[in-house]
């Protein structure tokens, strides 16, 4: 059995999105629009998050509180994955952050490592992976297979335009992992870019191009 696979519904990430994929958006927009969809996706994601019954004492009388159980990690995917940090450590100001660099091959499409370094809390943390672009999925799924051997366990993925082609690779590799993605796309074209998809969400977020 394959994890949750979640595409959002809201009016205000399909606004968006509208923003990002447009191609006259310019890097300061592109930039503060996917921070914004990185909060907003955030909310979503941290709804089934453990929590543990504590006591607080407010001015008035004691009381029973919830508050987050397990830490939180979040580990961008280099580059294009620093573009939802700060919009979902605004969220969740407590976060670890982990980073993880990884360029895809423009030829083959594989992924290659050229950094990696998390906290060493990832072992018993809930660990998000987050890189806007699941397009073969070759990334993504290198990044949570690191993950794995560093002994994370509780791990999701959240991106912003998902392949079908991105979804499956990692439903099969790692069916325990869920994915949430703010629209899923039609398909990859022949130089692997997702169609309609939004360009390279990297090169557009630094004005690389
Ligand atoms: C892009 C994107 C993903 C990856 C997706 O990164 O940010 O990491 O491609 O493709 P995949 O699903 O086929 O692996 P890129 O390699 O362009 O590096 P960058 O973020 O440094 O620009
Ligand atoms: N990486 C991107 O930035 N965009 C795509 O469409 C595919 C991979």
């Amino acid at each position: 059995m394959s994890g949750k696979l979640v595409i959002f519904n809201h009016p205000l990430i399909h606004h968006k999105l509208a923003l990002i994929r447009d191609e006259n958006t310019g890097t300061k927009d592109f930039r503060q629009t996917v921070s914004e969809i990185g909060m907003l996706m955030a909310y979503e994601v941290t709804r089934d998050l453990p929590t543990k019954k504590v006591k607080v004492k407010t001015p008035v009388a004691d009381a029973e509180a919830y508050v987050l159980e397990k830490s939180v990690v979040v580990v961008p995917i280099l580059r294009a994955g620093l573009g939802m940090v700060d919009g979902i450590t605004a969220l969740i100001p407590t976060a670890k952050v982990g980073h993880i660099g990884v360029y895809r091959d423009e030829e083959t499409l594989e992924p290659h490592e050229y950094y990696a370094k998390f906290p060493n809390i990832i072992k018993n943390a809930v660990v998000f992976v987050v890189d806007p672009m699941l397009a073969t999925g070759g990334s993504v799924k290198h990044a949570i297979d690191v993950l794995k051997a560093r002994g994370a366990k509780t791990i999701s993925y959240m991106g912003l335009v998902g392949a079908p082609e991105g979804v499956k690779k990692i439903q099969e590799a790692h069916p325990d992992v869920d994915i949430y993605l703010a629209a899923l796309d039609e398909k990859l074209n022949e130089k692997g870019y997702i169609v309609p998809g939004l360009g390279d969400c990297g090169d557009r977020l630094f004005g690389t191009k």
